[in-house]
């Protein structure tokens, strides 16, 4: 079977349990499809999901003996919550007949967990609350700047008279901008709920994708995509259409996080992070197709929750109810380390 299947696979070390104690008389080869005990239900039953296995270096793995496999769900509902360390009982019928001891769990392209995925994009924008949840939270790093101020004044670089503005979100940034650069904006949004909510700051704003802008070509003097390029799944596209509707030598400036973005509070739930397909690690690569000169600015600010109900908040508004729910109790407030970039890309 193929194993690199879009939704991504498990990786773990499986214990076929000897044929003597009940395991399956042949082992098991690739393909085989157990049932596996992945959990609770919060009616405390056990949950089970179905999800096939492929073998690492080798054809078979014997009863009594240990494996390295790929365990491939079809939907990561049921393994959200699975992870590395975490032994997990393969089951035919009631019987256990292998224990699997978790090495990774590696999300792909199509998977649930991944920031560009168009239902989990949809269902974040639908109102402005959750995203608000996760703003308030931070505060400037050691050195007192925001990405926001190392945007802005790489904005002030150029003066630009014609500003656009995609994925304004609540339209903070786009008033700021429009207030501090005396310029026109415009700005730009998928979600009518954000577009309302930028228009509120008093900003002309469109609803739109940025992967097929209602602009000419030429119309800004520079653009700004802050925290939104990784919720898009053509960004090819999307590039290519920011740097079509920037005037020869226009600025885009593209904010986004790295892969140590809020480590202090995700290793405290042992949760993997939704996958980023622009980050601070391969966000340069995908600008230098369409910009000739592309800078980076690498900013830590920092996120400060008060106590565990705010932590579990803002992992909640992600969706992640989940891994709120490991959250230890917090002795005293959690300051997490933030890894922003802002890029600035020259046509
Ligand atoms: C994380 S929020 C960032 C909002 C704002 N830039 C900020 O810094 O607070 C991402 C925003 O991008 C918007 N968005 C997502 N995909 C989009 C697309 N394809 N075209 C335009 N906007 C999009 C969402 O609706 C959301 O408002």
């Amino acid at each position: 079977m193929d194993s690199e299947q879009p939704i991504g696979h498990v990786r773990a070390w499986l214990r076929v349990v000897s044929a003597d104690d009940g395991g399956p008389p042949a082992g098991v080869t690739d393909g085989h499809l157990p049932s596996w005990g992945v959990g609770q239900r919060l009616s405390g039953d056990g949950l089970l999901a179905g999800a096939p296995i492929t073998i690492e270096d080798a054809e078979r793995i014997a009863p009594g003996e240990t494996g390295l496999v790929r365990i491939h769900p079809t939907s990561w509902d049921a393994w959200a919550d699975v992870r590395p360390g975490e032994r997990i009982p393969m089951l035919e019928g009631p019987r256990i007949v292998g224990i699997a001891e978790v090495v990774e769990v590696v999300r792909g392209a199509g998977s649930a967990g991944q920031l560009d995925d168009a239902d989990f994009v949809r269902e974040q924008y639908a109102s402005t609350a959750p995203l608000e949840t996760r703003i308030a939270v931070w505060h400037p790093g050691a050195d007192g700047r925001t990405p926001q101020d190392v945007a802005l004044a790489a904005l002030a670089a150029v003066t630009p008279s014609r500003l656009l503005e995609v994925g304004s979100g609540t339209g903070a940034f786009a008033a700021r901008c429009a207030h501090e650069l005396r310029c026109h904006l415009t700005a730009l949004d998928s979600s009518p709920d954000m577009v309302a909510a930028t228009r509120s700051h008093g900003v002309e704003a469109v609803l739109g994708d940025v992967q097929d802008l209602p602009f000419d070509d030429g119309s800004f003097d520079a653009a700004v995509a802050a925290w939104m390029l990784y919720h898009v799944s053509d960004r090819d596209r999307a590039l290519g259409e920011l740097a079509r509707v920037l005037r020869g030598s226009g600025r885009l400036i593209a904010i986004t996080n790295g892969r140590r973005q809020l480590a202090d509070l995700y290793d405290l739930v042992g949760g993997e992070k939704l996958d980023s397909s622009f980050s601070s690690e391969n966000g340069g690569q995908q600008l230098e197709r369409h910009f000739s000169r592309v800078e980076r600015f690498d900013v830590e600010p920092i996120a400060r929750f008060a106590d565990r109900d705010a932590a579990a908040a803002y992992l909640a508004s992600l969706g992640r109810e989940r891994l709120a729910a490991r959250l230890p109790e917090l002795e005293e407030p959690l300051v997490a380390r933030g890894q922003t970039t802002v890029f600035v890309a020259d046509k």
